[in-house]
């Protein structure tokens, strides 16, 4: 997670300290970040599970994306403007909320889907963006067994392309 140890010593970097002249504690820090980025850079599809919190992502899934928005790594800034650099990559984001976001007068409040969506396609460049939105359960606690039944066929259909 970005601390006052990785921005402390990302800017040491830049101005040229050795990394092994970083402290113990800067040092564990950023092996274990560049540990996640090359997972995160080795593989070819994604799958983010996540909770909708305060129409958001959870802070843990904010902290990873975080960790993998690296210039350099995953974009990088040309004179036009910063450039995605995932184009052989695909997304699916499987979200699950107790409101209605998708459409209604909740629908700017929506700030997690839209964020991973803008993020991956139009920032890092990942040409393929799939979502599976489980909506609504907390709200229609009636219609749980459907909503859950047409997620089920969604990720069946989606498995068979993805
Ligand atoms: C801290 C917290 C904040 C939440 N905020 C929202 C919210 O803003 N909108 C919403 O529709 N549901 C909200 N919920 C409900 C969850 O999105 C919902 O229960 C969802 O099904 C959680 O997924 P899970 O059942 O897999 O944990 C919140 C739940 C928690 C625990």
């Amino acid at each position: 997670m970005i601390d006052k140890d990785v921005l402390s010593a990302w800017e040491a970097l830049q101005k040229g300290t050795q990394f092994s002249n970083l402290s113990k504690d800067q040092q564990q820090k950023l092996s274990r970040m560049n540990e996640i980025l090359d997972q995160f850079l080795a593989a070819n599809k994604y799958v983010f599970v996540s909770p909708m919190w305060n129409f958001s992502m959870p802070p843990m899934l904010k902290a990873y994306i975080d960790n993998i928005t690296i210039v350099g790594k995953t974009f990088k800034y040309t004179e036009t403007g910063p450039v995605g650099l995932l184009t052989d990559k695909k997304v699916l984001h499987i979200e699950a909320r107790g409101g209605v976001y998708s459409y209604g007068p909740m629908q700017e409040f929506e700030m997690s889907d839209r964020y991973l969506h803008q993020l991956f396609t139009e920032f890092l460049g990942v040409p393929s963006f799939d979502k599976i939105i489980i909506e609504g359960i907390g709200q229609f606690p009636a219609e749980a067994d459907k909503i859950k039944s047409r997620a089920i066929l969604q990720a069946h259909e989606l498995a068979k392309t993805f």
